[in-house]
């Protein structure tokens, strides 16, 4: 037991007594040790036809694909569907401070207890200029030490905190344009 325990490799499990304990015979969505010769891919789980939306994303559709292109693109592009109505921005705030204040702090300045251990983001203010969609983009698909959030809040949930986001940095809700330190 001690010698199949301790192999060198240390990513290797071992000699494994009984594999059909661990190993399923049936095809297993997330774990696959040999290629399925039924799918063409070598996949067991199938992709889902092109086009296809996942449940509780109908709202709205982010055509843009995680690229440099797409962040480009997002700046110019696209717009933020959702009105900044008093509910929607109390709205945005609340779920900013459920899922970035704890990286990005309270008032966007980048001193959340997080981000102090970890990578310490820069602070909303500091920036000259960020448009709605490359926000949007960056929530959605993560930036560098920031990883995605497309897969915890909804498309119309990111707008909504995108306009919080937006405030922080000195835009006026639901427009476009210079901010405060622009102006200066
Ligand atoms: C784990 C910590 C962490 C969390 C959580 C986090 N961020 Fe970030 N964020 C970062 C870091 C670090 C950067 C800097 C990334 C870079 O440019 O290298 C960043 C960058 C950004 C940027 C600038 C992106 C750009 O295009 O330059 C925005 C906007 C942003 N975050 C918004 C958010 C919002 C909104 C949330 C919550 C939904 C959030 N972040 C959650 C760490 C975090």
């Amino acid at each position: 037991m001690w010698l199949s325990g301790c192999g060198r490799d240390e990513r290797s499990t071992g000699l494994e007594y009984a594999p059909q304990m661990y190993h399923p015979i049936s095809y297993e969505p997330y774990v696959q040790l040999a290629a399925n010769k039924f799918n063409a891919d070598g996949k067991n789980m199938r992709e889902p036809a092109k086009g296809s939306i996942a449940r509780g994303k109908m709202d709205y559709y982010y055509p843009l694909p995680n690229t440099n292109e797409g962040y480009e693109r997002a700046a110019k592009e696209i717009k933020n569907p959702v009105e900044p109505t008093q509910e929607n921005l109390a709205e945005g705030e609340r779920l900013y401070g459920l899922y970035c204040s704890h990286c990005h702090g309270a008032a966007g300045a980048g001193d959340g207890l997080v981000a102090a251990k970890f990578a310490q983001p820069p602070a909303y203010t500091a920036r000259a200029y960020l448009a709605e969609g490359q926000i949007f983009h960056s929530i959605y698909w993560g930036k560098n030490a920031m990883g995605p959030h497309g897969s915890q809040l909804s498309p119309t949930e990111i707008w909504k905190v995108v306009h919080h986001v937006r405030k922080l940095m000195g835009f006026e809700p639901g427009k476009q344009g210079e901010n405060k330190e622009e102006k200066k």
